[in-house]
């Protein structure tokens, strides 16, 4: 069972965001996925909320709570039976956590707003990745999504996104733009279909389909070198 583990020790840079949007694509397309809200914020906690008042949520998405680093391994190992998929969204911090649950991630992102701090820090999850292939004796693939891109790139959206692919960073594509339909799933529970109607609707769709399928074809890309070695 593929497990993605959304991570950024920046706060704010649409960990949550990024995390709800695959886990509704993946559940649209007919897959189990579970999300493990890891954030004392209970941002994913408080989206399952909204969707239990509104009568929304989504088929085959199960919530699961866990911010703690002496359970998490066995939780996710215990998510990890029925193929499906498990998402974890992490915390703005990094901790003992993010650490142990990068070591069950078939696949990390790194989502970061166009700004270059927010991309540095980004960049520290690197050493927290190696640091656990060295412990494990694996590889553990990382990958990178500007967020909240606005339509005019700025020069420094520009320099950061040049210095992620400068550093060798896998940067997916397509990035994900500043829309009003993402930050509705948090007003609204369901997913970018169920949400009303907005003019830039049916764009985030198709971005976030986009999206989907560029991390579902790491995924793949993955599980190919696995049955390779
Ligand atoms: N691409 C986007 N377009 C519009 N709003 C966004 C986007 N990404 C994030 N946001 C908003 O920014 C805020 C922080 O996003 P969030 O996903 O909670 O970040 P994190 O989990 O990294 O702290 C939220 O209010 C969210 O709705
Ligand atoms: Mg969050």
């Amino acid at each position: 069972m593929p497990t993605i583990v959304v991570t950024n020790a920046k706060g704010g840079v649409g960990k949550s965001t990024t995390s709800i949007l695959l886990a509704t694509e993946i559940a649209h397309a007919g897959n189990n996925v579970k999300i493990v809200d890891c954030d004392p914020n209970l941002t994913i906690t408080r989206y399952f909320s909204v969707c239990a008042q509104n009568n929304n949520a989504p088929d085959r998405l199960e919530l699961i709570r866990n911010q703690d680093k002496g359970t998490i391994i066995p939780t996710i190992k215990a998510l990890d039976v029925d193929g499906g998929f498990v998402i974890i969204d992490l915390p703005g911090a990094s901790s003992m956590l993010t650490s142990r649950s990068i070591s069950r991630a078939d696949l990390v992102l790194t989502p970061t707003k166009p700004q270059r701090i927010d991309a540095e820090i980004g960049m520290e999850t690197r050493d927290i990745i190696k640091e656990e292939e060295e412990y494990l004796g694996k590889k553990i693939e990382h990958t990178f999504v500007l967020n909240e891109v606005s339509g005019v790139k700025s020069n420094e959206a520009k320099g950061v996104e040049a210095a992620l692919v400068g550093q060798g960073v896998d940067l997916i594509h397509p990035s994900l733009m500043k829309r009003v339909p993402y930050s509705w799933l948090f007003s609204f529970g369901g997913d970018l279909r169920t949400i009303p109607d907005h003019v830039g609707k049916r764009k985030a769709q198709l971005e976030a389909a986009a999206f989907t399928e560029a991390v579902l074809d790491r995924l793949e890309r993955i599980a190919q070198e696995g049955r390779d070695e």
